[in-house]
């Protein structure tokens, strides 16, 4: 019955999470898949979640069903932190937000609604991007084109190419932004770059569709939603895809959202309930626990506080992190540039290593990070800095 079904070739970044779980060798290190570690090398459990999640369990609560677009508490919450407290759209009630597994869910329910209603338009993402946006655009039935995105020669977004590129993107296509800490390449574009992109779009008529999976780990919660507000700000009809994975820690509770801001409330209304009918066909409603936790912690000023001071010192030792790798490698190889790491921001840098370096890595040292070479510097700590620094030295020609 089953024997034309192929072998699963794997996945680019949980795959290899797979393989380093199974490796023996003591001293390993895990820079491949993208998660923030404390300095302690181990996931982090926030103060506020803690405190949030214990005083949940005091009273542990029914758990009933959710509407299918998820808890309206949470809901709030996410928009605000996405757009503002004090978003003009928020107010004239325009944003329709639905609750979704994780940002892959959000990216698969916004993929679904787009292909039932724009199913002549065609997917744009960048060059390169997470390995798994192809997927989901390619799995909901679009066709997956690339825009050029980040040039290894430049070190840096090559935004005249991207520009370029996108200028000849047709009317009604749908084009994929990273809002904040490019994954994979940790390059981002700058302020004046976004707004010049929002002209473009807005004159050609695209429909952008944000991922922001990072917010927080870049510049500040504020800062790193620059983008995705002043599209909001420009009249820009948009999606926007966001998780609380890295910046709650809390990867598996899968807590992510889907925004579409329309052009006014009757509309979202309706793009709301069609939300509803996408996320009912695919997984009925979203699940109650990681929901409440975050939501418990952004409701209450005290712990939001909290959380938001840990998210701060979060991002600082990740940048303590990417300015001690670069100044360890440039004293083992001055004869090498490794600017491109103090200018990128967020978990990742993308360090131009190549597959056969990649993988010298991972058999010699039992050091592991991603065959496009993409680093994740939120994973090293204090203790695995020069081990990492020496052996990436090591292996550059
Ligand atoms: C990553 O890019 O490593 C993370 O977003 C985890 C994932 O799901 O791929």
């Amino acid at each position: 019955m089953f024997e034309h079904v192929e072998t699963y070739p794997g996945d680019p970044i949980l795959t290899l999470n797979e393989t380093f779980i199974a490796d023996t060798r003591a001293g390993k290190i895990n820079l491949g898949i993208g998660v923030y570690l404390n300095d302690a090398s181990k996931l982090p459990v926030m103060r506020a979640v803690a405190e949030a999640e214990t005083a949940l369990l005091q009273s542990p609560g029914v758990r009933p069903y959710l509407p299918m677009e998820g808890a309206p508490a949470y809901r709030k919450q996410v928009q605000r932190l996405l757009f503002g407290a004090d978003s003009a759209a928020l107010a004239a009630k325009r944003i329709a937000t639905a609750q979704t597994l994780g940002g892959s869910g959000a990216l698969k329910v916004g993929g679904d609604f787009l292909k039932s209603y724009f199913p002549k338009a065609q997917v744009w993402i960048c060059d390169p991007t997470w390995d798994n946006h192809r997927a989901i655009f390619g799995g909901a039935g679009f066709t997956v084109n690339a825009y050029p995105y980040y040039s290894a020669a430049l070190q840096h977004v090559d935004f005249d190419a991207m520009l370029a590129a996108l200028g000849k993107v047709p009317a009604g296509d749908i084009v994929v932004l990273h809002a904040c800490c490019h994954n994979p390449t940790g390059a981002d574009l700058s302020e004046q770059q976004w707004r010049t992109l929002a002209t473009l779009v807005r004159e050609r008529g695209l429909l952008p569709f944000f991922d922001i999976a990072y917010q927080g780990f870049g510049a500040g919660l504020d800062e790193d939603a620059f983008a995705i507000r002043h599209f909001v700000a420009e009249g820009i009809p948009l999606l926007v895809a966001s998780s609380f994975s890295k910046n709650f820690s809390l990867y598996g509770e899968r807590c992510g959202s889907l925004s579409i801001v329309c052009d006014n409330a009757p509309e979202a209304d309706n793009v709301l309930g069609q939300l509803k009918a996408a996320v009912r066909r695919n997984y009925s409603n979203p699940p109650t626990h990681g929901a409440r936790i975050i939501s418990a912690v952004l409701e209450n000023p005290a712990l939001d506080a909290e959380w938001t001071g840990e998210l701060n010192a979060m991002r600082g030792r990740i940048q303590a992190m990417r300015e001690g790798l670069y100044a360890q490698l440039r004293a083992l190889r001055p004869d090498r540039n490794f600017d491109y790491l103090i200018k990128q921001t967020g978990m990742f840098s993308y360090t131009g290593l190549t597959v056969a370096q990649v993988r010298k890595l991972r058999e010699e040292s039992a050091i592991y990070l991603l065959e496009s070479g993409r680093i994740c510097i939120a994973a090293l700590t204090q203790a695995t800095l020069s081990t990492v620094a020496a052996a990436i030295a090591k292996v550059i020609d």
